[in-house]
């Protein structure tokens, strides 16, 4: 049911709606005219547009508020319009704009130091970038002038960004048509129980197998010219697949054999967003090269970064790094990341993500399982969890076919949307990915959202 909103209401940042929709009416007509989207046939999208938000709702074009269960594109994770990140943005503004990256600025030297202080290990360097795909690419070029070997591995079902490595770097749809096979990434099968490609009748088997299929592959591609294998310590969009006890510090333990670097994606699952500051931390593993974007500042300025280990570090000690960005360390994005974290960590934000994935979501996403004949699994942590949509419990066969939609996504999307909740959804999946300051009264009107959108989705299940 659509909510209905009463004319000259003010919006959270205080502008009227009548005005409100009237500046989005002429957005919407402009964006139409002018703007070019990513991903997209320019032709056949009509983009909802958004007014304001705050905490966890946005408000659409019609001034309609919306729980956001997408923390839009999985990056907000300290609410929208969080003060005290607005407040920080605004301050280091009017102090001082910019500063190119050759020279020192109090807010990227404290940003970097924060960072520092909750990756593992001695990942004590940051290398600032404008977002996660180059901090991906920065982190393969690292690696490969560390090793001196060229090839790079990933796993099918993966997304780790959208320029030339980091799309190739992708196991994804998105990939297909921009891989011309010479980009020297060669694609695995990573675990995951529920669509199993090793035929594993438990999580353990799953771990054994998916390890030593991995090991084959580097057998086969020659360990020697394999210079890093690269790994969403929770793959995101790609399906929230949580990988079995084992699994993580087999591939550690693979790489240490083969003298390779590990890189561990957290653009997505870092930063709190599956109740630790970074997904390996769920592992006990120390990855070589942590990249990270999205949840260091929720993204109220663009920012992304690898967080250096000593070992890859000292190979840049005397030998220049062939490598900058203009923006590097930009002071508001900087400014914006010291006042994240610290209000991450003085408003317990990352222990609130923890305990609503184990009080609030895993019981309540699992009820809704039990439910509803259409969900084949629900898999997750923290405020990361997947609602994976079968038209057929037995055979799985997915909701949607493999890298598509299908006018059943289509209808459950609606219905999340009419009950009042902005979804994230992939495929045959939806995602609940709010922000980590969700409360459980939201976290709770989410889940029956859901739940009526589920009714939608069942009505697809063969009988
Ligand atoms: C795991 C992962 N890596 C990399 C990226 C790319 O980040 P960006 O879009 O900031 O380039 C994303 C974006 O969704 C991601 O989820």
């Amino acid at each position: 049911m659509t909510t209905t909103v009463p004319e000259h209401v003010t919006l959270p940042n205080g502008q009227q709606l009548d005005e409100a929709r009237a500046e989005g009416e002429r957005a919407y007509a402009l964006d139409r005219a002018h703007v070019f989207h990513s991903w997209s046939a320019q032709e056949q999208i009509t983009p909802m547009t958004i007014l304001a938000s705050e905490g966890s709702y946005v408000w659409d074009g019609a001034g309609t508020p919306l729980l956001d269960f997408s923390s839009q594109l999985v990056y907000t994770n300290i609410g929208h319009q969080h003060p005290k990140v607005v407040a920080a943005i605004q301050n280091q503004a009017a102090k001082l704009c910019t500063v190119a990256p050759q020279f020192v600025n109090e807010a990227r030297s404290e940003a970097a130091r924060l960072i520092a202080e909750h990756t593992p290990g001695d990942l004590n360097k940051v290398f600032f970038t404008n977002g996660g795909a180059d901090a991906n690419e920065h982190a393969v070029r690292m690696a490969r002038l560390h090793t001196g070997r060229y090839k790079v591995l990933s796993r099918y079902r993966s997304y780790h960004g959208g320029t030339d490595t980091a799309v190739n770097l992708t196991g994804d749809p998105r990939r297909w048509r921009n891989d011309y096979g010479n980009s020297g990434v060669v694609h695995f099968n990573g675990p995951f129980l529920y669509r199993s490609q090793f035929h594993s009748a438990d999580e353990q088997q799953e771990a054994e197998r998916a390890l030593a299929h991995l090991d084959q592959v580097i057998q086969m591609e020659g360990p020697a010219s394999i210079a890093a294998i690269v790994l969403e310590s929770v793959p995101g969009t790609s399906g929230i697949m949580v990988s079995p006890p084992g699994y993580m510090a087999g591939v550690r333990e693979l790489c240490d054999r083969y003298g390779i670097v590990f890189i561990a994606d957290e653009v997505m699952a870092g930063f709190g967003r599956t109740g630790k500051w970074f997904a390996i931390d769920h592992f006990d593993v120390v990855p070589d090269l942590i990249t990270f974007a999205k949840g260091v500042n929720s993204g109220y300025v663009p920012l992304g970064g690898v967080a250096i280990s000593g070992k890859i570090a000292s190979t840049f000690a005397d030998s220049p790094y062939p490598g900058g960005l203009t923006y590097s360390g930009h002071p508001l994005a900087a400014a914006a990341a010291v006042a994240t974290i610290n209000a991450m960590e003085e408003e317990g934000i990352v222990e609130n993500a923890a305990r609503i994935g184990t009080e609030v979501f895993g019981p309540g996403l699992r009820a809704l399982a039990e439910r509803h004949p259409s969900v084949g699994e629900v898999r997750g942590l923290g405020v990361f969890w997947a609602i994976e949509l079968v038209a057929d419990r037995a055979t799985r066969e997915p909701l949607a076919p493999y890298g598509a939609s299908s006018p059943a996504m289509n209808e459950v999307i609606a219905a999340c949307k009419a009950g009042g909740l902005l979804p994230f959804a992939n495929f045959n999946r939806i995602h609940a990915v709010p922000p980590c300051t969700i409360t459980d009264a939201e976290a709770r009107q989410g889940l029956e959202i859901l739940d009526a959108a589920l009714d939608v989705a069942d009505r697809h299940v063969k009988s």
